[in-house]
């Protein structure tokens, strides 16, 4: 499939100013706004704003999830194979309940729920190369757009997303933000927004502005910040090696915002 197809079918758009991208480039998109070029490569869009990786905080990042690709799923049993599969399952059925079509998938990494959620289309924002590698090797299909990204910038028309997935990734998120003022400028009206994120495992690493999602009183401050954004979010807490919903606890695993944009 031509980029300019996969162009055209995944709504994508200048992650700086959000214009549309003109056709007819080779290897590359250009904005038809701001006229800055991104490349494409084997099929991948690199629509990193310029100049953000030389933040330290991306930087961080980036060497972080580009060693855990590397070392490849394999390096990672117990606690890191099997959750992002357990949850992986529990969206992709939520997805199928809800007659999802098509979503938008911010920090994949190894792809649990892209594997999970073949026939639909999908776009995949990932901020790490040697990952966006991983998912074209295993998973690169006519129905997937990979995009090299940043939450914070999403490469995404305004208002054009009927679901948004960020599922395990929210507390590698470098200003927070600024990615959800981003989920609610893409989706469109009724929109899917279903929002996972590490309870009790959330680390500050470096300085990110936002919530510290492990403290109840920053999730009261979160649900208030959704609520602004037009989001009506239902949070529920997944206890995920017992396999049930839960109370909101301290310590735990996963907590699942599960709503839609007004
Ligand atoms: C903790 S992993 C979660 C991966 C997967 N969703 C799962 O549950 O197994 C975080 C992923 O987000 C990516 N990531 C980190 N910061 C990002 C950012 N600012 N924008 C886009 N992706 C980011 C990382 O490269 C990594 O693939
Ligand atoms: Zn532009």
């Amino acid at each position: 499939m031509s980029a300019q197809h996969q162009l055209y079918e995944s709504k994508l758009a200048c992650p700086v100013c959000h214009g549309k991208f003109l056709d007819g480039l080779r290897d590359a998109v250009q904005c038809e706004e701001c006229s800055l070029i991104y490349p494409v490569m084997n099929g991948t869009y690199n629509l990193v704003p310029p100049g953000i990786l030389n933040d330290s905080r991306f930087q961080f990042e980036l060497e972080r999830y580009d060693q855990i690709a590397v070392a490849g799923l394999r390096a990672y049993p117990g606690y890191l194979a099997t959750r992002p599969k357990e949850r992986a399952e529990l969206i992709a059925d939520l997805l199928r309940a809800h007659q999802v079509k098509e979503f938008v998938e911010v920090g994949p990494g190894f792809g649990s729920l892209l594997d999970r959620t073949r026939g639909l289309k999908r776009t995949a924002v990932e901020l790490s190369t040697a990952f966006l590698t991983h998912l074209a090797v295993r998973l690169g299909e006519p129905d997937m757009c990979l995009v090299k990204g940043v939450a914070e910038y999403l490469p995404l028309a305004s208002g054009t997303v009927p679901c948004l997935v960020m599922d395990g990734t929210f507390q590698s998120i470098v200003d927070r933000e600024r990615f959800l003022y981003e989920v609610s400028r893409i989706c469109a009206p009724g929109a899917m927004f279903v929002f996972t994120v590490a309870y009790g495992h959330n680390y500050p690493r470096r300085p990110q502005n936002g919530f510290n999602v492990n403290r109840p009183d920053e999730l009261e401050t979160l649900r208030h910040f959704l609520e602004e954004l037009g989001f009506d979010m239902e949070f529920r807490y997944r206890d995920l090696g017992a396999g049930k919903w839960v109370q909101i606890k301290d310590e735990g695993d996963y907590l699942y915002m599960v709503g839609r944009k007004s």
